[in-house]
């Protein structure tokens, strides 16, 4: 399984919005998805709920609803069938919470907007997960993702300068779209939609995808609580399939198996390696192969 937290204190960064859209992916997909909602607003679970029947499941963990008969680790408990798990946070999330909710995380997405008062925000949400959550930069965990980009703006330039400085992945680039806003409306994900009407954004969840494709799955017993205080998991070992270029006959998406490869050229920043290298496990990857 993969945990995949999305994490900035500061309040309307995107973290409910890449959280949908990463756990309707997941699902197209095939690939098992659990969203559990950390957040009292509930803005994830709402959309969860305005989903149609028939709509690629995802399961659904309101862990804000607080219900005294059960411990938060009981109460957090993810299917034992989950292949990814996807946690959206609350907005001035205390900085001593940190390590519970990024423990056994595969990946630590922080999004961050292009404005003097988000930047600041985010250096110090990044330097609360490597000094107090204790997340080394070696281990490459944590990435950004820069969220609502209008480009060629002296903001969106100041933000991208900053992140270089942070020595951390910009692992996706997204534009200001109100395809957004249109999805979540209606219990979707971009990935659900006619490729037609949302291309340009699908193509900027490429690196992202490609980047969490190459994540060690850990090893985690069944049944374990998404967020746990103590006990830490240790990847799975690695196996030839890891490296394997992706099986073709994976369960493949006609949404996602239409988009094309990106261009050859630098992904979204230099850190982030080219998108067509994910994990074997990954249908995406596999459909990008078949379609070859
Ligand atoms: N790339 C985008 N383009 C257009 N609108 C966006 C984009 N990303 C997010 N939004 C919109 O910005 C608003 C805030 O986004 P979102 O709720 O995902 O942030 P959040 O970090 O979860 O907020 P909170 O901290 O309050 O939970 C929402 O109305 C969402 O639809
Ligand atoms: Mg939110």
């Amino acid at each position: 399984m993969q945990k995949i937290v999305l994490l900035n204190p500061k309040g309307g960064s995107g973290k409910t919005t890449i959280a949908i859209n990463l756990v309707s992916y997941f699902a197209v997909c095939g690939l098992k998805p659990t969203l559990l909602d950390l957040d009292a607003q509930g803005s994830s679970t709402r959309w969860l709920s305005k989903r149609a029947k028939g709509q690629p499941v995802v399961h659904g963990i309101a862990a804000y609803e607080r219900n005294s008969r059960v411990t938060r680790s009981f109460a957090t408990r993810v299917p034992l069938d989950t292949e990814r798990l996807v946690v959206d946070t609350a907005a001035a999330l205390e900085s001593q919470l940190l390590p519970d909710i990024t423990r056994n995380a595969t990946a630590v997405l922080v999004p961050v907007l292009p404005s003097d008062i988000d930047i600041h925000a985010a250096a110090k949400c990044i330097s609360n997960l490597l000094l107090v959550a204790k997340i080394r930069r070696e281990e490459q965990r944590i990435a950004v993702i820069a969220n609502r980009v209008k480009k060629n703006t002296l903001v969106y330039k100041s933000l991208m300068k900053f992140l270089e400085t942070l020595n951390i992945p910009v692992v996706a680039t997204l534009r200001d779209s109100q395809n957004y806003i249109r999805v979540a409306e209606s219990g979707q994900g971009l990935f659900e939609m006619k490729p037609n009407q949302v291309r340009e954004d699908m193509e900027q969840w490429l690196p992202l995808i490609g980047w969490l494709a190459q994540r060690r799955p850990l090893h985690i017993p069944p049944g374990t609580p998404g967020i746990t205080s103590g006990t830490t998991f240790d990847p799975l070992p690695t196996t030839a399939s890891d490296t394997a270029i992706p099986v073709v006959n994976a369960v493949v998406s006609p949404i996602a198996a239409s988009i094309p490869a990106p261009a050859a050229g630098p992904a979204a920043n230099q850190n982030v390696p080219a998108t067509t290298a994910g994990g074997a496990d990954d249908p995406f990857n596999a459909g990008l192969n078949a379609g070859d």
